[in-house]
């Protein structure tokens, strides 16, 4: 699977949602996710993203982030079309430990 890690956060670009031919992204307050057993592991979302967010789970330390994926993917609705993006990410793109500082 691929997944949406940190720099998703207070960004949420949403370019990624446009390009997924399984419609596997929910939406948060200020991130998305993958479902890990919907994604079809396909790719093509991982260039689209601006803020460089998104990774297949073979990259070392991804396991807390295919957790993290899988748990709100069941609790967040599903997105199917690109909006625009929070109000401050390109200030925010690329801040270390976002998910400390913004998540909610
Ligand atoms: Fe969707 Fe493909 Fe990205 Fe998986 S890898 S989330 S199937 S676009
Ligand atoms: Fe997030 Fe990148 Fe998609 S910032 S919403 S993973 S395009």
């Amino acid at each position: 699977t691929y997944v949406v890690t940190d720099n998703c956060i207070a960004c949420k670009y949403t370019d990624c949602v446009e390009v997924c031919p399984v419609d596997c992204f929910y939406e948060g307050e200020n991130a998305l996710v993958i479902h890990p057993d919907e994604c079809i592991d396909c790719g093509v979302c991982e260039p689209e993203c601006p803020a460089d967010a998104i990774r297949p789970d073979t990259e070392p330390d991804m396991e807390q982030w295919v957790e993290f994926n899988r748990k709100y993917s069941e609790l967040w609705p599903v997105i199917y079309t690109k909006k625009e993006p929070l109000p401050e990410a390109e200030e925010r793109d690329g801040e270390k430990d976002k998910l400390g500082k913004y998540f909610s």
